[in-house]
């Protein structure tokens, strides 16, 4: 790739189906960014998602994707994310990942030797730290409205029964990856607002589950629990369950202070409350949407009509594109993204162990990339 940025940057998507997320976002930035290219390995699918969309062209491979684009979102299946990235970070392509960012330690490790020596930027897309809701949180919690806050919840249930085979019965990535292993194997959704609002981490986790029961031929308990302990001394509880009979509850959290609480709605006819002592009568709760005019960013008021995911994907391609343009650094970068992946393979080990609590590495001290070139990312010195 030559080192002239072209003024219009090249958008590359890998995967055709999620990566039909990324484009009401990227239309509302056609003044710097435009499709230009797609490769998914399903010809069909690829041909189709590039007719529909309007992209330049359509590549038969990864590698000949990238040769045709400045910035990739890898929006294949989890387990290719790490590899794609490297791929591309070696070309100098830079890398928009969809969620988790790693599916292995080994995969973790590799990235960040990657990402240290490429010059290219890298983030990860979780769209969840941008729904209407958790960005007023976020703010709320910056302000300091819930105090001193000690103890976090979020639950990711979503019944995918239909999602692990085929209609032939063959399994799909989601078998093996999701529900082929056991623990939290899909964690940003629920770990990524609660962090990024309280600027924490986790350093262990302890993992529990209920035993299988809708459909027992898969790894995956149909409801696990993972308490985490975070670096500030937080606890966290993290419901996931990907099998069980029930509406689905994606984005619930919660959130308790010595300010107050913060309270997700759990079914589809609730709004999201708070409660801040001092302000909130006893033992009453007051709507999030009441904060909305004081805490909502203004950069976030007006998500496109067609933003997927409650709005929220109209925001990680804007707010990438941003860093990429001005050379600043994600704020979903490389640790921040292995900060809310790599718990989930702390989770599997914990559960395997019975719940034993099993530390949670701190990507910052991966040795992987020292003594190459370093790119944007200081190797420890
Ligand atoms: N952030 C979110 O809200 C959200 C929502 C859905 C999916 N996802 C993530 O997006 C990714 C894709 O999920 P999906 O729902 O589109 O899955 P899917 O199974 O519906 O589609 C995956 C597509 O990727 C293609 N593919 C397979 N291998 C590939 C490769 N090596 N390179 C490029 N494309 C490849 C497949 O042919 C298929 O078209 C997963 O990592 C998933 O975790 C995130």
């Amino acid at each position: 790739m030559s080192s002239a940025r072209p003024p219009v940057l090249r958008i590359g998507i890998a995967g055709a189906v999620r990566g039909g997320g990324f484009l009401s976002s990227l239309r509302a930035q056609a003044d710097r960014a435009r499709l230009e290219t797609v490769y998914d390995p399903d010809h069909e699918v690829r041909d189709g998602f590039a007719a529909q969309n309007g992209a330049a062209r359509v590549a038969s491979s990864f590698d000949e994707l990238l040769e045709h684009c400045d910035v990739v979102v890898l929006s294949s299946p989890q387990q290719h994310h790490v590899p794609q990235a490297v791929e591309a970070l070696a070309r100098g392509v830079h890398v928009l990942s969809e969620v988790p960012a790693a599916v292995s330690l080994e995969q973790a490790q590799a990235l960040v030797g990657a990402v240290r020596g490429s010059t290219a930027q890298y983030a990860m897309a979780e769209n969840y730290c941008y729904t209407r809701p958790n960005l007023i949180v976020r703010e709320m919690v910056r302000e300091g409205l819930f105090g001193d806050i000690y103890y976090g919840e979020g639950e990711y249930l979503h019944e995918m029964r239909s999602w692990h085979t085929r209609p032939d019965g063959s399994p799909t990535w989601r078998y093996h990856w999701q529900v082929g292993r056991d623990g939290h194997t899909y964690p940003t959704h629920s770990l990524g607002p609660l962090l990024w609002w309280t600027n924490d981490r986790v350093v262990a986790v302890s993992c529990h589950g209920t035993g299988r029961h809708t459909d027992p031929e898969h790894t995956l308990q149909d409801s696990t629990v993972t308490l985490a302990r975070t670096a500030a001394g937080r606890l966290l509880s993290i419901r996931f369950d990907l099998l069980s009979n029930r509406p689905e509850l994606m984005d619930y959290y919660a959130i308790q202070g010595t300010g107050g609480a913060y309270e997700a709605p759990r079914t589809s006819d609730g709004v999201p409350v708070v409660h801040l002592t001092g302000r909130t009568a006893h033992d009453t709760w007051e709507p999030l949407e009441s904060f909305a005019e004081q805490f909502l960013p203004a950069a976030y008021r007006n998500p496109p009509d067609d933003g997927g995911h409650w709005g929220s994907d109209a925001w990680p391609l804007r707010d990438f594109l941003d860093a990429v343009t001005a050379g600043t650094r994600p704020e979903i970068d490389l640790y921040t993204a292995l900060d809310w992946s790599l718990p989930a393979m702390a989770a599997e080990a914990s559960i395997a162990a019975n719940g034993a609590w099993v530390p949670v590495p701190d990507p910052r001290f991966f040795t992987a990339g020292i003594g190459v070139d370093p790119g944007p990312e200081a190797p420890l010195a």
